[in-house]
């Protein structure tokens, strides 16, 4: 095989080199399809993967660079780095409040009302300066990426005002150039009504379409623009008017949809062809139908069922089967899920949701590129494809949701480069 590259990383000797060769997105069946291959090796040059095969046909050719960084597997898993395709990092208070009340049986909305939710992250930010802001989300950071997230998508959302809307998204900016992780943003002034548009809802939604949308994209601060459609929040129309100028900007477009009720979110976000509807607990046998029927991917979140206490989880089962693009994500968040173990999500999308192991890492790697727009460049180990793996402390991929809540990554490679985890 003749080979201009020179590689300058080999993994060799791996148990299980997981690579999701083929079609992306999977679709039903497709999802068990993780094309792995038994005692594998892979190379890359500089950014990008140049071979995969059998470790011995792949150690055997002389195509290494002098520098080539060579690491023995010793018979581990191997998989694409994982992409949690939903993230609220940029914040600075916790709210373990919020939490302990859970615990004493509150629900989500309750907390909200009592003072909690949203709207006391949006108060808690407003006042903190950006520098500590900025060191907290980049300790969030350095955990996503230490259980093998090598790309997240990240929201703004804590600000709800221009100002520090833009604030949010310039530190996910300076975060994605400086960090190890490659972060995705999105626009998300339309997460909750802050405190001084209560009595004026008309007003907030002007500015996010009138001053917030036209300076993010100018700036291009953001890839996605997202919406909290829910009755309580933003309604379908309101959703809908925020969405369309978004599109008309160019923004991809994202939904938290039926989380809470049945609202139509999923409908809208198919009719609008948002990259992806996201949450989906409640989602009715229509909005399945119309996600099936389209390119959004269903992104679900168990980590929120599981923090809220419910006993609701998005159903999964259906959307698989009747042919929606199915991913899995963190949701982390100070309120409704604070976690940056997508490894713990797939977990409970095996217990909760009855998705085999292939399923979530299907998920969580392959279709969750899909939902951020990133398919042609991550989520799967094929040659021109950026190179970024986990090595995995597993000498079977399914050892992923069944050995849970503790971390079994060993190595992390972003862009053909191994990082160091904090
Ligand atoms: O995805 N649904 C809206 N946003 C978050 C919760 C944010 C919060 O409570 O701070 C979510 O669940
Ligand atoms: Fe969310």
């Amino acid at each position: 095989m003749a080979l201009q590259k020179r590689a300058t990383l080999l993994i060799k000797n791996i148990g299980q080199l997981v690579t999701m060769a083929g079609p992306a997105p999977r679709l039903g069946s497709q999802m068990k399809q993780l094309e792995i291959i038994k005692d594998g090796g892979i190379a890359a040059a500089a950014d990008e993967i140049i071979a995969v095969g059998k470790s011995g046909e792949i150690e055997g050719q002389s195509f290494l660079a002098e520098s080539c960084k060579i690491i023995d597997a010793k018979g581990a898993v191997v998989t694409p780095g994982l992409i949690d395709p939903h993230t609220h990092p940029v914040f600075s208070m916790t709210r373990e409040d919020d939490f302990e009340m859970r615990t004493l049986g509150k629900s989500y909305e309750e907390i909200a009302e009592a003072g909690g939710g949203i709207r006391s992250s949006v108060r808690d930010l407003r006042k903190t300066p950006r520098d500590i802001i900025e060191k907290k989300t980049g300790a969030r950071l350095d955990r996503l990426i230490s259980y093998g997230i090598t790309t997240a998508e990240a929201k703004s959302g804590y600000g709800l005002s221009t100002e520090s809307e833009i604030m949010q998204l310039e530190i996910i900016k300076g975060l994605n150039e400086t960090h190890s992780i490659e972060l995705v943003p999105t626009f998300l002034g339309a997460h909750e009504v802050p405190d001084e548009f209560r009595n004026n809802r008309q007003e907030y939604i002007d500015l996010i379409i009138n001053e917030m949308l036209p300076l993010v994209t100018k700036r291009k601060l953001a890839q996605f623009c997202d919406v909290f459609c829910e009755e309580s929040v933003f309604t379908i129309d309101e959703s809908r008017r925020i969405q369309e100028a978004a599109k008309k900007l160019g923004l991809g477009l994202k939904f938290h949809a039926d989380e809470l009720k049945s609202t139509g979110g999923a409908e809208l976000a198919a009719l609008l062809g948002a990259t992806s509807a996201d949450h989906l607990v409640y989602i009715s046998d229509a909005g399945i139908k119309a996600l099936a029927a389209s390119r959004t991917v269903a992104t679900l979140l168990p980590g929120t069922s599981f923090s809220l206490r419910s006993k609701q989880y998005a159903p999964a089962r259906k959307l698989i089967e009747a042919g929606a693009i199915v991913a899995l994500a963190t949701d982390c968040n100070p309120g409704s899920s604070y976690t940056e173990s997508l490894p713990f999500v797939t977990t409970l999308a095996s217990l909760q949701m009855r998705l085999t192991a292939a399923e979530t890492l299907t998920a969580i790697t392959v279709n969750a590129a899909c939902a951020i727009g990133r398919q042609h460049r991550i989520g799967r180990l094929e040659p021109g494809m950026q190179a970024d793996m986990v090595i995995w402390d597993m000498q079977d991929y399914r050892e992923m949701p069944y050995h849970y809540a503790v971390n079994l990554v060993s190595q992390v490679i972003k862009k053909g480069n191994p990082v160091s985890l904090n």
